[in-house]
């Protein structure tokens, strides 16, 4: 297999991730070891492209914050090498795994045909090559979760591949709602994203032996950090543009997916959209180059409007909700660090 160069665009942020990294960058390349250890008589083709994905890089946020969530809260004299490390390491490729397959499946369904600055698996595969591809993905995380031994991860890793299911089903059954309500895009964002922010964060605190109080604690935190991460990946999708994402910009609207921002806009400016309400009343293919132009002059009027920063302060609450989460957790670097990383969400570029 060929080695690929990391793809991930470069940080315009003040906050660059991988510092933010550093107290967990030693068993975080554990977890990429783990995620590329296939299994050997795995059919070539397969193997290539499941490899290729995970070395596309990625911000690694999930794992991160697993093996921050579980360094929290062990006893670095006795725990450094136990099994207990072990477990966590693996859970934390298992969340790396699951958002990866979630990926593959997301860029089928949006037909998007770029990812990581790469072209996706769906624009060198068939749909149902592409789709099959995940499924392994999906196999090989809940393989790992199952290393722990532990049934109540399991039984986390399963429900929260249901929730995401939901989740995404719910949104594309929402696509071109001109009716709906704001609360349903809370619900959907939980599903497809705060909920595995949260299994990353409670199967951490589940393993490194916590009360019960405690678990919940981080967990809200897991909720109300992805809560805010969906946000503003919803607001980057108007503000930023495909070089620096990585991944297509303005695509959400162009779908008919409604994500705050728009949301937004559309309560105070009512007419603004109404050109878009009409096309799609008329049955205008999301692919004729009319929609196009639509959608771009509402995605234009957006990026400059109030809605950008009104969405952005809501993802700065639900911050300031995962900062109080962790109020009365052990105070040290780790802990910090899930702070320091409450900044970078909303100051991320990327
Ligand atoms: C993208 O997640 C999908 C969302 C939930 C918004 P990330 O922005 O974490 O994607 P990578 O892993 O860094 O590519
Ligand atoms: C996250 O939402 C999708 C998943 C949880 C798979 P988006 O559809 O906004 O993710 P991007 O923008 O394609 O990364
Ligand atoms: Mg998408
Ligand atoms: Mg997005």
């Amino acid at each position: 297999v060929q080695k690929k160069p990391p793809a991930m665009p470069k940080s315009k942020s003040s906050y660059s991730v991988q510092t933010l990294f550093a107290p967990v960058q030693i068993q975080l390349e554990l977890v990429e070891q783990k995620m590329l250890n296939l299994d050997e008589m795995l059919f070539t083709p397969l193997a290539e492209r499941v490899i290729e994905l995970i070395e596309s890089g990625g911000k690694r946020l999930r794992p991160a914050l697993t093996l921050m969530a579980a360094k929290m809260n062990m006893d670095e004299q006795t725990d450094p090498d136990s099994a207990t490390i072990e477990h966590v390491i693996a859970v934390a490729a298992a969340v790396e795994l699951l958002h990866t397959a979630t990926l593959v499946h997301d860029d089928v369904i949006d037909d998007a045909d770029t990812r990581r600055g790469v072209a996706t698996l769906n624009t060198r595969w068939d749909a149902g090559s592409t789709v099959l591809a995940g499924n392994y993905i999906f196999g090989q995380a809940i393989l790992l979760a199952a290393q722990t031994g532990n049934m109540r991860v399991i039984n986390i890793f399963s429900d929260t591949l249901q929730v995401l299911v939901d989740g995404e089903v719910h949104q594309l059954s929402a696509r071109d709602d001109y009716g709906q309500d704001k609360s349903l895009y809370y619900q959907r964002i939980y599903g497809k994203t705060a909920s595995l922010f949260c299994a990353a964060t409670e199967a951490a605190a589940v393993l490194s032996g916590l009360e019960e109080p405690a678990i919940k604690q981080i967990r809200d935190y897991g909720y109300n950090f992805g809560m805010a991460f969906q946000i503003m990946d919803d607001i980057l999708d108007f503000t930023s543009d495909e070089a620096t994402l990585g991944k297509p910009a303005g695509s959400d609207l162009r779908q008919g997916t409604f994500t705050l921002p728009f949301l937004h806009f559309a309560q105070e400016n009512p007419d603004a959209v109404s050109s878009l309400r009409r096309a799609y009343s008329q049955n205008m293919a999301k692919d004729d180059p009319q929609w196009h132009t639509l959608v771009d002059e509402v995605v234009e009027m957006i990026r400059v409007s109030p809605a950008i920063a009104a969405a952005r302060q809501e993802a700065a609450d639900f911050l300031t909700e995962a900062k109080g989460n962790l109020a009365n957790l052990p105070a040290n670097v780790y802990r910090q660090s899930m702070l320091d990383l409450c900044d970078f969400v909303v100051e991320r570029t990327y």
